[in-house]
């Protein structure tokens, strides 16, 4: 989604910053723009429809230089794609960058217009840059005005304010979109994402709800939401500098399914210690009685996943439900309920709002599984497992579903510790764990068949995807990366269901893609394959090599390697991962940044 960069220094910051978009740009983003103040006090900005290339090469061609200057890549929200609603956005002396939403643009549109202000964008980002200019007239700091501004909006926001006229600073606010200040020598800096910034400082202080602050070269002062001093701690990041870069691979999204053995085995260091699982990280789970596990996207199907996992190995109650949807609901809260949030980015709006609401309904405890220390989520959770996998940059979730699987497989065990939960089971679980990284790594030796078979994709609007058990949200998650980066139409229905509707749908031209490993349920998806297949569909069947499924005309089987059932919905993932980056590569489609899609959806 939107990405937000800013800096303060005597250098010329430009380049700075749009290298800082350039790292944002896996987020998404129609447009871009800076603006910065030169050493003559004068503001200049520069927008343009489309990549950031295209705005370093319109700066390139007239140069303008600066030292304090903020920039910005826009996923239109409110206002089409277009130069004009680009940001940043201008009033007077005063530029602003905004991620976020502002709900009650409309009525401030009129009262600022009312009061001779004109407006050049559609956006609702435009009345932020009018209101601190309306209040910089009365106060005394840009600081001040900020506050004043910000006071009287309703909505999601991280914004970044700079004023020609008082150019060695910039004031930052954050209300439900975040913000991270980046600490220098002599300069500082602002980004919505460290990873902008890694090429200047690895020093971070995250902002919280409510905070403003105000940025020089030499200084960071933070204040609370309710504009009192605050302190922010300052932590090294870890996170390795040339994370954006792609390495060998054509595309993010390849080198992040390669790296998923790697990261799977981050996940289990120091909490699968000499084949033994060492949870005492997970924190106090005991006394739980009911799991309620809230996501959106890929990460609910992480949920879903473990629903079956947590049920049948911990014993425990069960619910999973899309953050939208649960936000919006009056649930019932049984007493002794954990929360159990997923998500990679830790900023999803819905999934945090979600947890938000969770903590005031009487949940007894609230975990997170997620990928960025530091986020929201992080730090608003009493718990959190982090899943460890890297900055994901493609769009397309890969590594971080299958750590964070591989971390739910770890809660399940603590749960179910906590529970009663008998010596074999927890032998068992360490023991399919332990496997997991090799196994992953064979499964990604299938990729040379998988590309072959994508060819048969190429010319398909539609596919269903088959599973049962917990290789159903497996499923579902295969039809999400398919229609995502190829913008094949895909579904996934529990291979139950096929009578109950979807069978209307098979003819030859409906390829059918069915995940089959060898559990106890073989036998009925046996019969699904059979009914499947009795009427003309064409299927491919990912099987357990152990499994005596033969190839048929109109039948491919591609063979999985065998592994212990419990720990298979994570393996069977690969293969279709690889199968929709073929299918979207044979398309052309943008695959690390497909259209209309965010990596971090941080507005509703
Ligand atoms: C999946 O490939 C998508 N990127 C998307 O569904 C994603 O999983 C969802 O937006 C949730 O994001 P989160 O894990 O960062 O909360």
């Amino acid at each position: 989604m939107c990405g937000i960069v800013g800096a303060v220094a005597q250098r010329d910051i430009v380049e700075v910053l749009l290298e800082g978009l350039r790292r944002l740009e896996y987020r998404g983003y129609d447009s871009a723009g800076v603006a910065v103040i030169n050493d003559s006090q004068n503001l200049r900005r520069v927008r343009r429809m489309g990549k950031v290339k295209t705005l370093a090469d319109a700066i390139a061609e007239s140069p303008t230089p600066g030292g304090t200057g903020i920039a910005h890549t826009r996923w239109a929200t409110h206002g089409e794609p277009s130069e004009d609603n680009a940001h940043p956005h201008v009033s007077g002396d005063i530029a602003v960058v905004h991620n976020g939403i502002i709900e009650n643009h409309e009525k401030l549109r009129e009262e600022l217009q009312d009061q001779g202000y004109t407006f050049t964008s559609q956006t609702d980002t435009e009345v932020i840059a009018h209101l601190v200019e309306r209040e910089l007239r009365d106060s005394t700091s840009l600081l001040n005005a900020v506050m004043a501004a910000r006071s009287l909006l309703e909505g999601a926001y991280g914004m970044v304010v700079i004023n020609r006229t008082d150019p060695e600073r910039m004031v930052v606010a954050r209300s439900g979109s975040p913000l991270v200040v980046g600490h220098g020598i002599g300069e500082n800096f602002i980004a919505s994402d460290q990873l902008a910034l890694l090429p200047v400082t690895r020093k971070f202080s995250y902002l919280e709800e409510g905070d403003v602050a105000e940025i020089t070269r030499t200084e960071i002062r933070i204040f609370d939401a309710g504009n009192e001093p605050a302190t922010r701690e300052a932590h090294e990041s870890d996170v390795e500098h040339d994370a954006g870069d792609k390495g060998e691979f054509r595309h993010h999204m390849m080198k992040e399914i390669y790296e998923q053995p790697v990261a799977i085995a981050n996940t289990l260091e120091g909490r699968l210690v000499g084949g033994k699982l060492n949870l005492e990280s997970l924190g106090d789970l005991s006394n739980i009685d009911q799991v309620q596990i809230i996501a959106c996207g890929t990460s609910y199907h992480a949920g879903m996943t473990a629903r079956y996992w947590i049920e049948e190995l911990a014993g425990i109650a069960c619910n999973v439900e899309i953050a939208s949807e649960f936000r919006y609901r009056k649930s019932v809260v049984r007493p002794n309920s954990l929360l159990v949030t997923i998500s990679q980015s830790g900023e999803t709006a819905d999934t945090l709002a979600a947890l938000r609401l969770a903590k005031e309904t009487g949940y007894d405890r609230a975990i997170t599984i997620c990928n960025v220390p530091g986020s929201s989520l992080v730090r608003e959770s009493d718990m959190a497992l982090l899943t460890r996998a890297g900055a994901e940059i493609g769009v397309a979730s890969t590594k971080a579903f299958t750590t964070q699987l591989t971390a739910l497989m770890l809660l399940t065990a603590g749960l179910g510790r906590a529970n009663g939960m008998n010596k074999e089971s927890e032998s068992r679980i360490a023991e399919a764990l332990l496997k997991l990284p090799a196994l992953i790594e064979k499964a990604i030796g299938m990729d040379g068949a998988i590309k072959d078979l994508a060819e048969h994709f190429a010319e398909k609007h539609h596919a269903l995807f088959l599973g049962r058990g917990d290789q159903y949200p497996i499923a579902m998650e295969g039809a999400l990366k398919l229609k995502e980066i190829s913008y094949i139409h895909a579904e996934a229905y529990a291979a139950g269901e096929l009578k109950h509707g979807p069978l209307a749908l098979i003819d030859s031209e409906m390829p059918i893609i069915v995940v089959a490993p060898n559990n106890e349920l073989i036998e009925k998806l046996k019969s699904n394959i059979e009914e499947v297949r009795a009427r003309g569909g064409e299927l491919f069947v990912f099987a357990d090599e152990k499994l005596s499924i033969r190839p048929e005309s109109n039948m491919k089987v591609m063979s999985v390697p065998h592994c212990d059932d419990i720990i298979a919905p994570v393996l069977y993932t690969l293969p279709l991962q690889l199968l929709s980056y073929h299918v979207a590569v044979i398309k052309g489609t943008d695959v690390d940044q497909p259209r209309n899609l965010a990596k971090s959806v941080t507005v509703e």
